[in-house]
């Protein structure tokens, strides 16, 4: 394997989980950002790692230019923003992974699969642990089928939270997220009806599951990256995208699409950025033992299938999918134009990531 691999906000939560996923792999990354010092600390405790810091996203892809990374893994939200320029880098000299797992932003860089494709580049977006928990098992589920008529994803992270701010990257990604998405309001919610994104209540559409080892979860409509991969993966014309994080109860139903309608002007929506990048976060044990990806599909014969993805800590696994999507890039196992991870490397993927089908599938998937 040649090459470097660059992670970008190599001193924030996702990115010291990456490097971490990366040495086991056998690779020594490149951590890259805005602040030396912090930098230096991330760095210390990985095996290898060196340092490149630039102090805007523009210097990154300044540097991306100059320096030739083999991959860039890039973990500085909010991604509508910091895709475009990035990308564009990557495409002059080598392959590109994203965190993103919002609609617009993973949108915005599947929709450069051509310009991948004449390049020679493989994009790879919405590489955490949403997007690729739920589409591995519609991948599984579909393969060797027709295009099912319905399908509903459902995410269940577990993620245990340190102590600390928020951050500015995060809160960004979550204020930002819809702007720019064909078929609703600015900040109201989607689903597929038709083959085409329309709206739909953020928390409706509540599901009371059954997780395989017992517990009970409720999931409602949120949608978020795994939409997309979730109708990309399928070609099915009606696709819900569910989530335990969404807000399920009926008073929050209520309150949402007032609050929600607030964030169309662009002061209260950089206030809210500012805010929530200050919010403390208070640590708190994960909530259960595992995080889950589930589909449902159902076929024009009234045939239904159901499959589930046990992973452990979401954020451990968030660490580990854009590191093992580097590790297939640099053995050349990718191939040009943009993709969602499990669209291009199939349901191993997940495996390779420590995750677990149930039920174990019948056939070798990929
Ligand atoms: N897809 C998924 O499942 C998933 C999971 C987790 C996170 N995410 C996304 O990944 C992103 C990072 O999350 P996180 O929890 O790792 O956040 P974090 O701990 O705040 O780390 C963000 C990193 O980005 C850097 N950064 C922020 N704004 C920057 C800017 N304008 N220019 C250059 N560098 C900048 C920060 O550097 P400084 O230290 O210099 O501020 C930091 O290193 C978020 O957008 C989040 O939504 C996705």
């Amino acid at each position: 394997m040649g090459g470097e691999v660059w992670i970008l906000g190599g001193s924030g939560r996702s990115g010291q989980a990456i490097a971490a996923q990366l040495v086991p792999r056998g690779m020594a990354p490149v951590l890259v950002g805005r602040h030396a010092e912090r930098l230096d600390d991330a760095a210390a405790r990985v095996d290898g790692a060196r340092t490149v810091v630039a102090p805007s996203v523009e210097a990154m892809a300044d540097e991306i230019r100059r320096q030739g990374p083999a991959v860039v893994v890039n973990t500085v939200g909010p991604f509508t923003v910091t895709a475009p320029p990035i990308t564009r880098a990557c495409l002059a000299v080598g392959d590109y992974v994203d965190l993103a797992n919002d609609v617009a932003a993973v949108t915005g860089v599947l929709g450069l699969h051509e310009a991948a494709s004449d390049a020679g580049r493989s994009l790879v977006t919405g590489a955490g642990f949403g997007v690729t928990a739920t589409e591995s098992v519609v991948v599984g589920l579909c393969a060797g089928r027709p295009a099912p008529v319905r399908v509903r994803v459902d995410m269940v992270p577990s993620m245990e939270m340190a102590a600390g701010r928020l951050g500015e990257a995060l809160a960004a990604s979550l204020v930002e997220g819809l702007p720019g998405v064909e078929g609703g309001r600015r900040y109201g919610g989607r689903r597929y009806r038709d083959g085409r994104l329309a709206p739909a209540p953020i928390g409706g559409e509540p599901a009371r599951l059954v997780l395989p080892d017992g517990e009970r979860v409720t999931t409602a409509s949120l949608p978020l990256g795994e939409l997309v991969a979730a109708q990309r993966a399928s070609g099915a014309p009606d696709v819900v995208a569910a989530s335990s994080e969404a807000p399920a109860s009926p008073l929050m139903r209520v309150l949402l699409p007032p609050a929600t309608a607030l964030l169309a002007s662009s002061r209260v929506r950089s206030f809210a950025r500012r805010r929530l990048a200050q919010v403390q976060v208070k640590a708190r044990p994960r909530p259960r033992p595992h995080s889950w990806g589930r589909a449902r599909l159902e076929w024009a014969d009234g045939t239904v299938q159901e499959g589930w993805l046990r992973v452990g800590e979401a954020q451990e696994f968030t660490g580990a999918v854009p590191a093992e999507v580097a590790r297939r890039l640099l053995s050349g196992e990718g191939r040009p134009g943009a993709y969602t991870p499990a669209a291009l490397f199939g349901p191993s993927l997940a495996e390779a990531c420590g995750g677990t089908y149930l039920p174990a599938p019948a056939h070798p998937v990929d």
